[in-house]
């Protein structure tokens, strides 16, 4: 990317959800999350997104979830039978909150911190779903260039769940 002012947005929006991390930490929200996490079928997508994925097949599958934020989606997926479930999100302050659920499941979820724009080799090629849900959009400076990188972690064939509002919302 050589648009300095897309990187400048980037980086703030990265700054932002840092900053607010911490207070959806002293949610009753957070709390429940925790207690139910380490519940197997533990799942918190809804009744729209469990049935599209379970229509595509998300069983011995392994699956990436970008813009995962406290992970809570990514763990959701093992509850659908996920092989693997790998979650990234540029926030070091929510993927805390999602090491934090991690460990409270009985799943072995990975989380890695990382600008979608910079993904690392290891995520290329490698899955045969990538999620992306509400929320995500709107933060990209360049949504056919996020497309590009979103693109770029499945393996031939694989497909993209995108669960979304409009950006302009
Ligand atoms: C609204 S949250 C997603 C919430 C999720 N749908 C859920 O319900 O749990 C959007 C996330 O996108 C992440 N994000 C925004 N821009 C990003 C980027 N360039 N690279 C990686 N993550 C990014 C933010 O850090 C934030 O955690």
């Amino acid at each position: 990317m050589d648009m300095p002012s897309a990187r400048q947005a980037i980086a703030s929006n990265k700054d932002a959800w840092d900053q607010s991390a911490h207070l959806h930490t002293t949610t009753d929200t957070w709390n429940a999350l925790r207690n139910s996490v380490s519940d197997p079928g533990f799942s918190c997508l809804d009744p729209t997104l469990t049935g599209l994925l379970q229509d595509i097949g998300v069983a011995g599958k392994d699956v990436v979830q970008l813009c995962c934020n406290n992970g809570r989606e990514t763990l959701s997926l093992f509850g659908l039978g996920a092989r693997t479930a790998v979650g990234v999100d540029q926030s070091q302050g929510f993927l805390q909150q999602a090491r934090e659920l991690a460990a409270l499941s009985p799943h072995e979820a990975q989380f890695i911190e990382s600008d979608i724009h910079q993904l690392p080799q290891a995520l290329q090629a490698r899955f045969d779903i990538a999620l992306v849900t509400i929320g995500v959009l709107g933060w990209m400076p360049d949504v056919a260039l996020f497309m590009h990188h979103v693109a770029s972690t499945l393996k031939p064939g694989g497909t993209l769940v995108m669960y979304e509002t409009h950006p302009f919302l």
